[in-house]
């Protein structure tokens, strides 16, 4: 990072209620939104980086002959705004070995799970079924393993007797939108790094993620 605000690129493929959160804290740090890429063209998220004012791309994953392919088509486009930080937003493709070399300790995604604990699709269901009390969403480094970096921040929230995994997810997301752009301007600051294979926050190793506690109503504890 050369220059004072983080260049950052937004990686979405649905809602981008996500990307909105990022939307509406810029100005309050050293984030700059520089380009919104999306894998679909009919994306929500575009709709909201049009309307921000926000340069926007689509690269689909059907134009090209497979995964490493496609993540050169998206670097390559990537690359004409030299982004120094990538978010992950509900970006649905699984990112290549390559891809993650060419950005190692660059890329941040959320899970909506309290991770190591169900990576994966369908979290809300199986914390559901599990009858787990606690239930929440993780920041943390993209590497080769899915859903397996070294984890920088969760908030958790109580689970309701009888809730709907819909209800259940509606109020996960929420709070995703207060921890994300937490996280990033971390990074932004230079406060959280990725050296040796983990997150560091203030130069202190995190073996364990930041943990924001919420309350039902995703209120800050
Ligand atoms: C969120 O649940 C996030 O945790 C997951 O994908 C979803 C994206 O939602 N990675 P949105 O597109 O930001 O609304």
């Amino acid at each position: 990072m050369t220059e004072k605000r983080c260049k950052t690129a937004i990686l979405i493929s649905g809602s981008g209620s996500n990307l909105q959160s990022f939307i509406d804290r810029v100005g309050d740090g050293d984030i700059e939104i520089v380009v919104v890429l999306s894998s679909r063209p009919d994306a929500h998220g575009l709709v909201r980086a049009r309307k921000a004012g926000i340069d926007s791309v689509c690269v689909e994953p059907r134009d090209h002959v497979d995964r490493e392919q496609y993540d050169r088509a998206v670097a390559a486009e990537l690359e004409r705004w030299q982004p120094d930080l990538l978010i992950l937003a509900g970006f649905m493709c699984i990112l290549s070995p390559w891809f993650v070399r060419r950005y190692e300790g660059r890329i941040l995604n959320i899970h909506p799970a309290l991770l190591p604990a169900y990576p994966g699709l369908h979290t809300h269901e199986r914390v559901i079924e599990a009858g787990d009390t606690a239930h929440g969403a993780t920041v943390h480094f993209v590497t080769d393993e899915l859903d397996a970096g070294p984890r920088v921040v969760q908030g958790r929230l109580p689970t309701l007797a009888g809730e709907s995994a819909d209800a259940l997810a509606a109020r996960v997301l929420a709070i995703e939108h207060q921890i994300y752009p937490e996280a990033a301007r971390w990074f932004a600051e230079r406060r959280l790094q990725f050296r040796d294979g983990h997150a560091w926050l203030q130069d202190k190793r995190l073996a364990e993620p930041v943990q924001f506690e919420f309350d039902a109503d995703g209120k800050r504890i």
